[in-house]
């Protein structure tokens, strides 16, 4: 088991590159499953989650073939089974995306029900809604999920989300791509990787508009072959060194980023008193002065995404004043609370609001990630903190965030990755 081992205080300086988007990723690799040739993907990030999705492919009879570190080549023509490997489909959330990957090119799937959620319910009828409209029977079993088109191929369906989902709308728009006729979704998600995905079925033969609005339209094709994808910048991650650089203060320059999609992070940063500069694909992220309190809601996208709510809660910990921050997307995301009360951070939470009475300062501790942003935010605390943190439970770190220790070396901050005894693998959270 690996810990991370942080002396805080330190500001940060330098540059720091930022890599492919996660959660991007995680729909794209699984969407190659749709491809009756060979695709090329760029940019996809070294996270553990990615490592998932590949081998979960690889089982299914994808060829898999690494060019370098962050472009593989994906060959699904020689898929052999749609039913996808239990222990592996378990650990990773975004398993769900095989559904609608699997239902679309053979009209058949059956995939492990992920497992325990950490910041609450979290439902999957939007995305069943979505194939039964278009034809499929789906049920659970046996701890799948059993998805079967009814005349073996779906049909297009108008789908309308009872709420704005992520995972529906890609999941939905994945299947349509293959389905016979046109589909339409309305209250779709906006978020960055949902135009990315669209691009990358665009790019392999599907006809899909609208991505990045409310209504997406799909004309279902017969078959998707290969070509190349670049998956795009992650925002979240670029939004978590700006909210490292604001808690201990310094100046970085972080790179490879669409800034479109980090108005909403930068605006709220600003609010706080941090400078931010916008230069093609660079921000340039500044503190000099006492950060200020500001009120933050989550919110779909183009709002405050519920990715940054922890790590934002960590600096307004250290702001002057009480600032409020509403968490409207998930209904229990303030586990990581606790952990910055160690530390000597003042927060109240009240459902789902969190009330966060800034201090002076915050103190090292040992504290334990108890999900991927959570962990974030304790990483984020422990670099603005007085003295040396553990952090505990890095593993959730690493499904998200590449090379963070490095990448954090690389700004000068004092952080070391140590292993520990203790069993790494039995992380039973099924986040992200
Ligand atoms: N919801 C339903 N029914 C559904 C689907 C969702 O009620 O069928 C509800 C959820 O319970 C939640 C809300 O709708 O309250 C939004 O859920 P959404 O489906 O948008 O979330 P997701 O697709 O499961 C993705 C990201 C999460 C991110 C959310 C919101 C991936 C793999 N995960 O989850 O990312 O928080 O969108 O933006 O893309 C993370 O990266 O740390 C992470 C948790």
């Amino acid at each position: 088991m690996t810990k991370y081992v942080i002396h805080g205080g330190k500001p940060l300086f330098g540059e720091v590159e930022i890599s492919g988007a996660k959660n991007a990723a995680v729909a794209i690799i699984p969407a190659a499953l749709m491809v009756d040739g060979v695709c090329r993907i760029e940019n996809i990030p070294q996270i553990s989650d990615v490592t998932l999705c590949l081998r979960i492919l690889e089982n299914l009879g994808a060829g898999i073939r690494s060019v370098n570190s962050h472009t593989v080549e994906i060959d699904c023509t020689r898929i052999h089974s749609t039913r996808t490997s239990y222990e592996l489909a378990r650990k990773i959330r975004a398993s769900y995306y095989l559904i609608g990957a699997l239902l679309g090119r053979f009209g058949q799937a059956e995939v492990a029900m992920p497992g325990g959620c950490n910041f609450g319910v979290r439902p999957i009828d939007q995305h069943v809604k979505g194939f039964t409209a278009m034809g499929a029977k789906v049920v659970v079993e046996g701890g799948f999920i059993h998805a079967s088109a009814e005349t073996g191929r779906l049909r297009g369906a108008n789908v309308y989300l009872d709420v704005v989902s992520v995972g529906a709308t890609m999941n939905i728009m994945m299947a349509a791509a293959l389905a016979e006729g046109n589909t339409v979704i309305e209250n779709a998600a906006k978020e960055p990787h949902i135009v990315d995905l669209a691009n990358f079925l665009n790019s392999m033969g599907a006809s899909i508009r609208g991505a990045g609005t409310d209504t997406i339209k799909i004309t279902g094709v017969s078959r998707l072959t290969g070509g190349t994808y670049a998956i795009i910048p992650d925002q979240i991650e670029a939004g978590t060194y700006m909210a490292a650089v604001a808690a201990a203060g310094g100046q970085v320059l972080i790179k490879n980023i669409i800034p479109k999609h980090m108005d909403c992070i930068t605006a709220k940063l600003e609010e706080m008193g941090v400078s931010v500069e916008e230069k093609e694909d660079t921000l340039l992220v500044r503190r000099t002065e006492a950060l200020q309190k500001t009120n933050v809601k989550t919110l779909p996208y183009p709002g405050f995404p519920t990715d940054m709510q922890p790590q934002i809660t960590a600096v307004l910990s250290l702001a002057e004043g009480t600032s409020l921050v509403t968490e409207s997307v998930w209904n229990n995301r303030y586990r990581y609370v606790d952990e910055l009360k160690r530390m000597g951070a003042s927060i109240q939470v009240d459902g789902k609001t969190a009330v966060v009475e800034g201090v002076d300062h915050l103190t090292g501790a040992p504290i334990q990630a108890c999900d991927l942003r959570a962990g974030a935010a304790l990483v984020i605390a422990a670099l603005a903190a007085r003295g040396q943190s553990e952090i505990s439970c890095v593993q959730y770190i690493e499904r998200g965030y590449e090379n963070i220790v490095e990448k954090l070396r690389g700004l000068g901050a004092d952080i070391r990755a140590v292993e520990v005894p203790g069993d790494s693998d039995e992380l039973e959270a099924h986040i992200g």
